[in-house]
């Protein structure tokens, strides 16, 4: 179970304190698939962040399996089975898609039918990928989808995916979110998926919005999704 007590993050900046989380508090029980949605500029990406350890709160904790891990960095959470997508990820000049699957999975070579079924669940053929550099040559989309295999190669307890749909093409997509309903059936990892879209909004057990730092709205599925149309359409006209 991941629990979060109030959880705060405050910058400052030349024009005063920024409160960007403000007393967050979300338990997200074991198994659950989670997506935080809201407004750009809400807090997901933050919050995200401070899950993993890669930013630290100002206040609150982090509690994981009933074990306290707010003061631990990026690599012993990792250790304790927490794993995270970028947003954005980073791209490694000289390391190949099969090393990084094979960190990721903890082996010291990585039989290429586990590599390739980890692969194709993100729509990438090994063939085509394994020995290919996870630098500049790959798309946005190609180094997103095999960050998400690394993930998958990880077999963590908690899966926290920061936008995956951003710039993969709509076939990928499908397969990917095929993938995170199989991982779901298992019940055997929590995930928590920032995402505005409608096909992984479904896949939640529950939705969590976060707008200006604090939890909006939350609950099913079904309650929460028509009020977060309403709430993006119902004042423009130009989008009705
Ligand atoms: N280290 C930081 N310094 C200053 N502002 C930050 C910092 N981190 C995040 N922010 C700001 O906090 C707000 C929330 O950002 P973010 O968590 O990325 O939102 P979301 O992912 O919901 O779009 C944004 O306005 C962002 O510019
Ligand atoms: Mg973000």
């Amino acid at each position: 179970m991941l629990e979060l007590k109030n959880i705060c993050f405050s910058v400052d900046t030349p024009e005063g304190r920024n409160d960007i989380i403000k007393d967050i508090s979300l338990t997200i029980p074991d198994g659950q698939l989670i997506v935080l949605t809201g407004p750009n500029g809400g807090g997901k990406t933050t919050l995200a962040k401070i899950i993993m350890g890669l930013v630290e709160p100002t206040s609150g904790r982090i509690i994981w399996n009933g074990e306290d891990v707010t003061a631990l960095g990026i690599t012993e959470r990792a250790k304790k089975g927490i794993s995270y997508g970028f947003q954005q990820p980073p791209r490694f000049k000289g390391i190949k898609v099969r090393d990084l699957l094979s960190i990721a999975s903890g082996k010291r070579i990585l039989p290429k039918t586990e590599a390739c079924n980890y692969l194709t669940q993100v729509g990438l053929c090994a063939n085509d990928y394994l020995d290919r550099d996870v630098d500049t040559s790959l798309s946005g989309g190609e180094v997103k989808r095999i960050e998400i295999a690394t993930i998958l190669a990880r077999r963590s307890g908690l899966m926290i995916l920061d936008e995956p749909e951003a710039g993969i093409d709509l076939w990928s997509f499908s397969k990917l979110t095929e993938t995170f309903s199989q991982i779901h059936e298992k019940r055997d990892c929590t995930m928590v998926i920032i995402s505005h879209q409608e096909r992984i909004i479904s896949l939640a057990d529950e939705i969590v919005v976060i707008s200006g730092g604090r939890i909006g709205k939350r609950g099913a599925t079904e309650d929460i999704f028509p009020t977060i149309l309403a709430d993006t359409y119902g004042c423009c006209p130009a989008l009705n």
